[in-house]
């Protein structure tokens, strides 16, 4: 009880510190791509949950730049957004004045005259509002446009400060390339515009609190440190599952597949703040190296140690659903995996020998994404039967990332009785019931870094080609190998049947989440 007070009381400090030393220069946020669904339903509610908190500069505005002329709904459906993101209602006083610093402004993408016209636009704005002439260019795009956009910015002399001390920035939403080759040039094509200190690479998953936490747990807390290393780690596991189909988004999804989808960007990097060592500093440049270390001690993956499923017709939370290849605008006979599981091994001191598990994917059983640390058995000398051994767990440390965000650990207790008997017990820590619910969609303290130019919790280059370098080959060896047996699971179930061969080979099982 005491101890919960504390908490809160703690919070309410970081909070206020946070406000003095965490709000931006005066700024405009342009959002190309802003007619899709990214900025209504993501961005603008994260930056009016910024203003909310106090946040955003006062000289601020957001600029949504798309091709179709929908100047005159435009206000009227981000606003709709931002009621539906949560955490706000109609008459809340910030919103009006908040909404009157929305503008649209529509152009092509690749029309010269467009980028010339927006300038000027954006500059008035700098006028009016005293927006300093700074910029957070936000690219919600397709990513074929994202080196074109950069490319004309660039030309456009939209990159570059006129005056010392301005800043411009650009986010690149994901997908970062499809492969090593194209993320290489993809790289090259922006760096040739922007230096990589403008370039602010987001993978979202580094926006939720639950992710940003894992280090706040290892490094933040003296105990658990001195066991987080293969004398006491058996094994761990990331799974990304999710209930949900792909949600119309058949062409894409077609090109991607669940492997380049999430598990080369999200579940990586859920995998680096797990497995790297502790960086001198929280600063871009220390995280970032240690990262990169971790993802270049992974062993190159064998195929073997790969699994992909794609869904069929099943039942999700008791509704029927479609299978994957009967989805909207998806080949009939499509061999695009919605479900990838992997082991890796990560070859270093802290975790040689450690196997770790990842899998992700689409029409799964359970929406939950969590990394399970499945700690090794102590001697059990002193339990004398086989009964009695077989009840005694290994501990397990889960971190739930979303939803029911918290982390337990899972320890054996005596049952209460004349004899010894064991049962795994849950020591928990909700988040929800230590700091309240929250409403922040994990873009908040994304979209604040970018505009205070702090890269840390942003993909850099040599990441990215690092992830690339590990998950080409896998999907080289996969289209030498068409899968026969697709679709091989049923929605509403945990993935096909050779995703838990893959872990009786080690005679290990998925912790049941
Ligand atoms: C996106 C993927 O990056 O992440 C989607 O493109 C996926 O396919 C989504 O559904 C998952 O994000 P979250 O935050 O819901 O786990």
């Amino acid at each position: 009880m005491v101890q919960g007070v504390m908490v809160k009381q703690a919070a309410v400090q970081v909070g206020e510190t946070k406000r003095q030393e965490r709000v931006p220069d005066p700024c405009i946020v342009v959002v190309f791509g802003a007619s899709g669904d990214l900025t209504k339903r993501k961005l603008l509610p994260a930056l009016f949950h910024l203003e909310q908190e106090g946040l955003l500069p006062t000289k601020f505005a957001v600029v949504g730049v798309a091709r179709r002329d929908i100047s005159a709904k435009f206000g009227a459906d981000m606003q709709d957004g931002i009621l539906k993101g949560g955490g706000v209602d109609a008459s809340d006083e910030k919103l009006k004045g908040f909404m009157d610093r929305v503008k649209y402004f529509a152009t092509n993408f690749d029309d010269d005259a467009g980028y010339e016209r927006l300038k000027n636009f954006l500059a008035e704005i700098d006028k009016k509002l005293g927006t300093g002439g700074n910029r957070l260019f936000y690219l919600a795009v397709a990513p074929e446009y994202f080196a074109d956009i950069t490319d004309r910015l660039g030309k456009h002399n939209m990159t570059k400060p006129a005056v010392p001390g301005q800043w411009m920035h650009v986010v690149i939403e994901k997908p970062f390339g499809t492969d090593l080759k194209s993320a290489r040039k993809l790289n090259d094509d922006i760096n040739r515009v922007l230096d990589e200190d403008q370039i602010f690479r987001i993978d979202h998953y580094l926006g939720k609190e639950t992710v940003q936490n894992i280090l706040v747990f290892r490094f933040g807390n003296g105990i658990f440190e001195p066991i987080w290393n293969r004398n006491y780690i058996d094994h761990v596991e990331i799974t990304a599952a999710e209930t949900i189909g792909i949600e119309g988004r058949g062409p894409f999804y077609e090109q991607a597949g669940a492997l380049r989808d999430v598990l080369q960007n999200h579940v990586m990097e859920v995998l680096s703040f797990v497995a790297m060592e502790p960086p001198d500093s929280f600063e871009a440049s220390a995280v970032r190296a240690e990262k990169l270390k971790v993802w270049n001690a992974i062993n190159p993956i064998e195929v073997e140690d790969t699994v992909r499923g794609q869904y069929g017709p099943g039942r999700v939370d008791g509704e029927k659903v479609i299978g994957y290849r009967e989805e909207d605008r998806v080949d009939p006979e499509s061999g695009t995996e919605t479900f990838v599981a992997m082991k890796v091994q990560i070859e270093n001191w802290r975790w040689a020998g450690v196997p770790i598990y990842l899998r992700a994917g689409k029409r799964l059983a359970k929406r939950v994404t969590e990394v399970t640390v499945c700690f090794k058995q102590p001697p059990l000398r002193m339990f004398k039967s086989d009964a009695e051994r077989s009840q005694v767990q290994p501990n397990v440390l889960r971190i739930r990332i979303q939803p029911d965000e918290g982390i337990s650990l899972i320890f054996g207790a005596k049952i209460p009785g004349p004899t010894t008997n064991v049962m795994p017990v849950e020591m928990h820590f909700d988040y929800a019931e230590s700091f309240g619910k929250s409403t922040a969609n994990g873009y908040e303290r994304l979209l604040l870094d970018a505009m205070l130019g702090d890269g840390t919790l942003f993909a850099h280059r040599d990441g990215v080609e690092a992830t690339w370098a590990l998950m080409t080959p896998i999907l080289e060896q996969w289209a030498k190998r068409p899968p026969s047996n697709f679709p091989n699971y049923d929605a509403g179930s945990w993935g096909p049947a050779s995703s838990d061969a893959l872990l009786m080979a080690d005679r290990r099982k998925w912790y049941k989440l």
